[in-house]
C-alpha cells in the first residue's frame, strides 16, 4: 500500500490500466476491472452507483493515507523539525479527519464548525491550529475552552479580543502576515497579496508583535498562506525570507497550496519538491509547518452521476445532463476549474459534448469540453479529482439534497456521510 516512488512522491499503482493518460487524475490504485469498468478502491463504480445512488462522492481510503504518509515522509527526509497540518476546509469530513489524525498529521481549522469536527474526529487539541480572519468571540472561547494548541491571530482587533478572553496570557499564537507575494494561480485563490482581507500587512508586523506582548499572548511564530494550487516553487523560498526578516521564532508556517492534477494535461510538482522549497531557507532549529488541503484529498475522490438526458443540437453541440451539478461542485462556475469526465463503463473520448447539471442556471456546466464514448441515458458518468472543495462547498441549491460520501478500500465500500433526505431540507423549519 505504500505506493511511494524513490523520490518519496506518491506513485500511481498500475497507471497503464486507465486509458488516455488520465491515471494521475484518478485515485491511487484506480483501474479498469475485468468487465472493463472503472474501479476505485477496489470497488466497481457502476455497482457503487447502483448501491448508493447518484450523485455520490467516492474516495479511495488508501489514497488518503498514502498522500498523508508521502507528505510527512517528504518533510521527514529533509528536517527533524516539521509538522504537517491537514487544512480541513478542503474536505471537512469526520472519517477523513480520523484517518489523518491516525496518520500523525496535525489539523488546520478555520471556523468553530471545523474545530468541532476536528475535536470530534479525535485530534489532540494540542495539534490543532485555528485560523480565520474574523473569528467570533464564541469561536475564540470554544478554542480556548478546548485548549487548542495554537491560534493564528489575523488582525489587531483579534489580538485585543483574544488578550481580553485569554487573561493570564498563556495562549500560544502565530501571527498571520500578508507577505505581499502573489503566486501564479486563479485570482480568487490568491491570498498573499497586499490587497487582502487576510493577515497583518508587513509594514505593521512589528507593531502587531508588540501588541501581542502587551495582550499577554505567547507569540510562537509567524504564518502566511500565499494561495492555493500554486505552481511555482520559488515563491516558498521568497516567503521564508520575508517571514525571517520579521523576526526569528520557533515556528514558521508557510501555508498550503500544493497543486494537483485535475486533467491529463496538468503536471503538478511532486510533494518532495514542495517540501524542499518549503524547508530550504528555514533556519536550523526552526520548526516548519505546512498546511496542505487539496493535495491530501483532491485526487482521492471522484464524483459519480447518472446521465439523464442527451440533447444533440445539430450544428451546435451535444448536451449531456447529469443528476447533480453546481450544488455538488461549484468549482467550475467559481474558478473556471477544468475537469475530466468519463463514462465508467466506456472510458473513451470519441464524442465531443458538454456535461451539464440539473440546476436552473445556464451556467450550471460541469465540463464544457468533454469527450465521452457514446453517452446515453442511464450511463454512470465520473468526474475525477473532486475530492477537495467539492463536498466542502456543496449547497442545497434548488433544494437538492447533498450527496453521500462513500469510502472504498480493498473492494469494501462504506458510507461515511449519508445522503441528505427531503426531510433534512425541512428539518430546520420552525
Ligand atoms: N491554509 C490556509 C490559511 C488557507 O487559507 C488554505 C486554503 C489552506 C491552508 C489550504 O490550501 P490548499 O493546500 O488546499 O491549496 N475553494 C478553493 C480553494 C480555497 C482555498 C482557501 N484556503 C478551491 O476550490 O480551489
Amino acid at each position: 500500500m505504500a505506493l511511494l516512488d524513490d523520490q518519496g512522491s506518491v506513485a500511481q499503482a498500475r497507471p497503464a490500466e486507465l486509458p488516455g493518460g488520465v491515471a494521475g487524475v484518478y485515485p491511487l490504485g484506480s483501474r479498469l476491472n475485468a468487465a472493463g469498468r472503472l474501479e476505485v478502491g477496489g470497488c466497481d463504480t457502476l455497482e457503487l452507483a447502483r448501491e448508493f445512488g447518484t450523485p455520490v462522492y467516492v474516495y479511495a481510503e488508501d489514497d488518503l493515507r498514502s498522500r498523508a504518509r508521502a507528505t510527512r515522509e517528504a518533510f521527514a527526509e529533509r528536517t527533524e523539525h516539521f509538522e504537517v497540518l491537514y487544512a480541513s476546509k478542503a474536505f471537512p469530513c469526520t472519517a477523513a479527519l480520523r484517518i489523518f489524525a491516525e496518520e500523525g498529521l496535525s489539523c488546520d481549522v478555520a471556523s468553530g464548525g471545523e474545530l468541532h469536527l476536528a475535536l470530534g474526529a479525535g485530534f489532540d487539541p494540542e495539534r490543532i491550529y485555528m485560523h480565520g480572519n474574523n473569528k467570533t468571540e464564541a469561536e475564540l472561547r470554544l478554542a480556548l475552552d478546548s485548549r487548542v494548541g495554537h491560534l493564528v491571530v489575523d488582525s489587531f482587533d483579534e489580538i485585543e479580543r483574544l488578550g481580553r478572553l485569554a487573561p493570564g496570557g498563556a495562549q500560544r499564537v502565530l501571527l498571520r502576515v500578508t507577505p505581499g507575494i502573489t503566486p501564479d494561480t486563479h485570482r480568487a485563490i490568491q491570498t498573499g497579496q497586499e490587497d487582502s482581507k487576510f493577515g497583518i500587512p508587513l509594514t505593521e508586523a512589528g507593531e502587531a508583535i508588540e501588541r501581542c506582548a502587551q495582550a499577554g499572548l505567547d507569540l510562537r511564530g509567524l504564518h502566511a498562506h500565499i494561495g492555493s494550487q500554486v505552481s511555482e516553487l520559488d515563491v516558498y523560498g521568497a516567503l521564508t525570507d520575508v517571514l525571517r526578516n520579521i523576526g526569528e521564532y520557533p515556528l514558521l508556517n508557510v501555508g498550503g497550496g500544493f497543486g494537483i492534477a485535475y486533467t491529463r494535461h496538468d503536471k503538478p510538482h511532486a510533494v518532495a519538491d514542495y517540501a524542499e522549497a518549503m524547508v530550504s531557507r528555514v533556519p536550523e532549529g526552526v520548526k516548519v509547518l505546512c498546511e496542505p488541503g487539496r493535495s491530501l484529498v483532491g485526487n482521492a475522490g471522484v464524483s459519480l452521476y447518472t446521465v439523464g438526458t442527451v440533447k444533440a443540437i445539430p450544428g451546435v453541440r451535444t448536451y449531456v445532463a447529469v443528476d447533480g451539478g453546481m450544488s455538488d461542485n461549484i468549482r467550475p462556475m467559481l474558478y473556471g476549474a477544468v475537469y475530466e469526465a468519463d463514462l465508467v463503463e466506456r472510458m473513451g473520448d470519441s464524442d465531443p459534448c458538454r456535461v451539464v447539471g440539473m440546476h436552473c442556471e445556464t451556467g450550471d456546466v460541469l465540463v464544457p469540453e468533454a469527450a465521452l464514448e457514446g453517452p446515453r441515458p442511464g450511463d454512470v458518468l465520473v468526474i475525477p479529482a473532486t475530492g477537495a472543495y467539492g463536498h466542502a462547498m456543496a449547497s442545497n441549491y434548488n433544494a437538492v439534497p447533498r450527496p453521500p460520501v462513500v469510502f472504498c478500500r480493498d473492494g469494501e465500500a462504506r458510507v461515511v456521510v449519508r445522503r441528505e433526505t427531503y426531510d433534512d431540507l425541512t428539518a430546520r423549519d420552525v
